[in-house]
C-alpha cells in the first residue's frame, strides 16, 4: 500500500511537472491585439498553452520588482527597451541567447545585446487629426507643441506607467538638454487634454477627434490610419528618439522550458509576421529575415537621434527624470 501511494505521488508529481511545463505565462506590453494573437499561434506551433497579462512597460517593470522573490511571469514580451534594460540590471531578468541570434539585426544587438533580446524597433512622432486643428497649422517639431494655440488639443501618455512617455522625456533631454527639455514638457503640459496610461492611447483619442495631436510611436499612428481613422503620422523636425522593444526571460521563471520555447518561437519570421499580417502592429521586427511590413514607418528616412540606451536604461536616471516630471510638471495647473 505504502509503495503504491509513493508511486502514485511520484507519478502525479511527474504529471504535474509536465503539465506545468506545457504553459507559459507572459507579461505582454505591446498593444492588446498583438498580445491576443500570440497564444493561438504559439499553441498551434508548439502545443504549449500561453496566458498573458497586458501591462504598459513601466507598470510591467513595477510588477516584476514586486514579484521578484516569487515570480509569476516567465517571459516579458515587448514594451520599450529602457525598462527591459533596467530589469536586467536589477537582476529581475536574465539574458538568454536564442538560437537565431545571428539573424537578429546587428545594429539592434550592438545597442542592447547581452542585456535583453531586441524584438522590434520603432520611432516616436506625431499622430495628427487635421480636421480637429480647424485650420491651425500642423506642429512641425517638439517646440511647436508648446504653442498656446494647441491648448487642450494634445495628448501623450503618463511616464509613470508608459514606456512610450519615458522615451519621449529621454528623447527631449537628449535633443535639447535637460533644462530646455523640461521647459518644453511644461509647455506641452499647458496644452495637454489628457495623459493616457498606455503609449498608444493618444492616437486613439486623436482618431476619435477628441484631441488633434497624439505624441507616441509612429507605427501605432499608421495602424489607426489603416483602420480608417483620419490621421497623419510624421516625425518632428528637430529629430526623434526610438525604442528597441524587448524580449526577456524572467529570472527564476516558474516554467523555464516553456519560456525558452516561447522565446525561440517568438523570434522566428513566422511569429514576427503575425503582428503586421493581422493589422495589430507595424514595428520593424528584429529578425532580419522577417519581411518589413509595407506600412512600417521607414526609419532610414527619419532624423533619428543616437539614442543613448545605456544611460537612459539606468535605474537612477529613469527614476530621477520620471520623478522630476511627476513632481514639477504633472501637478502644475493647466
Ligand atoms: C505600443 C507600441 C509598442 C510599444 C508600447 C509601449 O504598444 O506599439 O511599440 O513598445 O506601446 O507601451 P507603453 O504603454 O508602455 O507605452
Amino acid at each position: 500500500m505504502k509503495r503504491l501511494a509513493i508511486l502514485l505521488i511520484a507519478a502525479s508529481a511527474l504529471f504535474l511537472g509536465q503539465a506545468q511545463a506545457q504553459r507559459v505565462n507572459l507579461l505582454c506590453s505591446p498593444d492588446l491585439a498583438w498580445c491576443e494573437a500570440l497564444g493561438p499561434a504559439f499553441k498551434e506551433a508548439t502545443g504549449i498553452d500561453l496566458e498573458f497579462q497586458r501591462l504598459s512597460s513601466n507598470d510591467g517593470l513595477a510588477r516584476l520588482r514586486a514579484e521578484a522573490a516569487n515570480p509569476i511571469f516567465d517571459v516579458w514580451f515587448g514594451g520599450t527597451g529602457d525598462p527591459h534594460l533596467i530589469a536586467f540590471r536589477e537582476g529581475l531578468t536574465e539574458f538568454y541567447e536564442p538560437s537565431v541570434w545571428d539573424e537578429i539585426i546587428q545594429d539592434l544587438k550592438d545597442q542592447v545585446g547581452g542585456t535583453y533580446i531586441p524584438l522590434y524597433a520603432g520611432a516616436l512622432g506625431f499622430v495628427v487629426n487635421e480636421g480637429v486643428l480647424e485650420g491651425k497649422p500642423m506642429p512641425e517639431g517638439w517646440r511647436d507643441l508648446t504653442d498656446p494655440m494647441y491648448k487642450g488639443l494634445v495628448a501623450m501618455s503618463d511616464p509613470n506607467s508608459s514606456g512610450t512617455a519615458y522615451t519621449v522625456i529621454a528623447t527631449l533631454v537628449q535633443i535639447f538638454g535637460e533644462e530646455e527639455a523640461f521647459e518644453i514638457l511644461a509647455g506641452m503640459h499647458q496644452n495637454m487634454a489628457q495623459y493616457t496610461s498606455s503609449g498608444s492611447g493618444p492616437g486613439q483619442l486623436a482618431g476619435r477627434g477628441e484631441v488633434a495631436i497624439g505624441v507616441q510611436f509612429m507605427h501605432d499612428g499608421v495602424k489607426f490610419a489603416a483602420q480608417g481613422f483620419p490621421l497623419v503620422t510624421y516625425a518632428p523636425v528637430e529629430g526623434t528618439g526610438y525604442e528597441i522593444g524587448g524580449l526577456s526571460l524572467v529570472k527564476n521563471a516558474p516554467n523555464r522550458d516553456a519560456a525558452i520555447a516561447f522565446i525561440e518561437w517568438a523570434l522566428t519570421p513566422e511569429a514576427q509576421m503575425i503582428a503586421a499580417e493581422q493589422g495589430d502592429s507595424y514595428q520593424i521586427q528584429s529578425n532580419r529575415n522577417t519581411p518589413v511590413a509595407e506600412l512600417a514607418p521607414d526609419l532610414s528616412g527619419i532624423n533619428l537621434i543616437d539614442y543613448d540606451f545605456d544611460t537612459y536604461g539606468t535605474p537612477e536616471v529613469k527614476e530621477r527624470l520620471v520623478d522630476r516630471w511627476t513632481n514639477e510638471i504633472f501637478p502644475t495647473p493647466r
